[in-house]
């Protein structure tokens, strides 16, 4: 299969310098469904939004899963693959820095995230990954040596997600050389002012925006 290129929006802070805030939905989402969430972190970040190429009775997804939580890992591999090639397209198309993508993404979208943090563990400058669960059963990865900050929150009573699980993944992402920060919320799979407020405290502490 060939990739397909992803429906988008993208906004410019209008700064050269800025980073890009790279928004990724959650199942039944789309690229307009992050923006006000996004708009919390200030005008300073460009925004690139996409909409996942899969679908699910007509709900939008990043990749195909067989079941709750049981993940297509070929489809994700592959969608995997087509995501980081659509954004270093949009990286010269829309002109912003390769090198300052960040990453934030909500349960499903958190999911790709985690992919391409493991798959390609040097292409985003960080990550934000609200809900995720981890996404290949064996992560085989080379790692990095940047010590790339990944910012996760996960929700005590989400009923989607084992907090065992939770805890393997940070702590596999840790042995990779990610710099987590891991915060586990009183609440479910939705997302609260929390984790709104921590990922800008985060944000300011990691990147010069
Ligand atoms: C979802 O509903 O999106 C799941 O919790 C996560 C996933 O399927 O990637």
């Amino acid at each position: 299969m060939d990739f397909q290129p992803l429906k988008y929006i993208y906004k410019p802070a209008g700064n050269p310098e800025a980073y890009t805030l790279l928004l990724l939905h959650g199942t039944g989402g789309n690229e307009s469904d992050l923006l006000p969430l996004a708009g919390n972190f200030g005008n300073s970040l460009n925004i690139l939004s996409v909409r996942g190429n899969s679908e699910e009775n007509g709900m939008p997804r990043f990749f195909k899963r067989l079941g709750m939580g049981i993940f297509d890992e070929k489809d994700l591999d592959f969608r995997t693959d087509e995501l980081v090639a659509f954004v270093k397209e949009a990286t010269i198309k829309e002109g912003f820095d390769a090198n300052k993508v960040i990453a934030l993404g909500y349960s499903n979208g958190a999911n790709i995230a985690g992919a391409t943090l493991v798959k390609y563990p040097d292409f985003l400058a960080g990550a934000i990954l609200y809900r995720p669960m981890q996404p290949f059963k064996e992560i085989r990865s080379i790692g990095t040596i940047k010590e790339v900050p990944v910012f996760i929150t996960s929700g005590m009573e989400d009923p989607t997600v084992n907090p065992e699980d939770t805890d393997t993944y940070v702590n596999k992402l840790m042995e990779l050389g990610f710099a987590v920060d891991f915060h586990n919320l009183p609440t479910s799979h939705n997302l609260v002012n929390e984790d709104i407020g921590l990922a800008a405290a985060w944000l300011s502490k990691n990147f010069t925006l």
